[in-house]
């Protein structure tokens, strides 16, 4: 059979590997023949080319990651992320954002040539990021690390004026997603000059330790949204993820892919012009 996806003997880094969408979308990639170099601040237990123990919100921590993973990269997945529950503003955005944005520019971009496909997981939680822009745009064009994190601090310190309590790291979750869609938008122009994509999968509720964490702060009817559908499995976000990255989706760059079961559709359809909520 022709291998239509293309995976065969490919280089792909995933972050999140030990659970949930990221373990799922290894397995697939596994399959499919790929090289993975999994991530993970827990420990990895697929077999693997090389499971590294990171912590994404640390750069040195990813700098001796990055020393392990070979020079020629050909597919990067960011999907390791925190509900937000256990972190604050600033810890959340780290991890969910900082780290990913720090990897693809430092390390994941000089590696990468012609035909090579980045794909982050976003969420359903990143909806309005087109309405907040100015809330981060210092924080994802910053040039480095430090600047990120100083733009970061900025942005924390106004949350906190704004006085979020406990939900502060929720509000951290939401903020991380956005940006990341925003960065997605930011960085498809210049890597289409270069030959490479990037795209983002917007998942809603999925059976994992997040949507766990979650049921301590809002409930299942609040995590469905309006459509009341069931949770989605962990494999049919990696599903998505792995086709924007294969050769199946050769053309596709710079989407934000709902992958809610028409939540966002029906969004569209209902309240078309309906402005987020600022976060700070
Ligand atoms: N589950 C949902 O309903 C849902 C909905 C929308 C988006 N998402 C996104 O999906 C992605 C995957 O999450 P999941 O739902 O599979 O949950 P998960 O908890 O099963 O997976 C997240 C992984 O990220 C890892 N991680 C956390 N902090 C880290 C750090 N500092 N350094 C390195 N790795 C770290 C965790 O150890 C874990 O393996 C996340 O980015 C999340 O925001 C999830």
């Amino acid at each position: 059979m022709k291998d239509y996806f293309g995976y065969a003997g490919k280089i792909c880094v995933v972050t999140g590997a030990a659970s949930g969408m990221g373990r799922a979308a290894c397995e697939m990639l596994l399959e499919l023949g790929a090289k993975v170099y999994a991530m993970d601040v827990a420990e990895i237990t697929l077999p693997v080319e090389r499971s590294i123990q990171t912590n994404i919100a640390d750069r040195e921590s990813i700098d001796q990651a990055f020393a392990q993973i070979p020079d020629v990269i050909d597919c990067f997945f960011g999907i390791a992320g925190v509900s937000g529950v256990k972190t604050d503003f600033k810890t959340t955005c780290m991890i969910n954002f900082i780290g990913h944005k720090y990897m693809t520019e430092q390390y994941v971009l000089p590696r990468m040539k012609k035909g090579g496909a980045i794909a982050f997981m976003g969420s359903r939680g990143g909806k309005g990021w087109r309405t907040t822009i100015e809330e981060y745009r210092a924080i994802v064009e910053a040039a480095d690390w430090e600047a990120s994190v100083a733009c970061l601090d900025e942005a924390a310190a106004k949350a906190e004026q704004k006085g979020y309590g406990d939900m502060a790291g929720l509000k951290g979750y939401y903020f991380s997603k956005r940006m990341m869609n925003f960065y997605v938008k930011y960085m498809t122009q210049r890597l289409a000059l270069q030959g490479i994509r990037i795209n983002i999968i917007c998942p809603g509720a999925t059976q994992t330790q997040l949507t766990a964490e979650w049921e301590s702060v809002m409930s299942h009817d609040q995590m469905k949204g309006k459509s009341k559908l069931r949770f989605a499995q962990p494999e049919e976000m990696a599903m998505p993820i792995v086709f924007m990255n294969s050769n199946m989706a050769s053309y596709i760059s710079g989407i934000d892919l709902a992958v809610d079961f028409g939540q966002k559709g029906s969004e569209d359809y209902a309240t078309p012009l309906l402005p987020a909520d600022p976060i700070l």
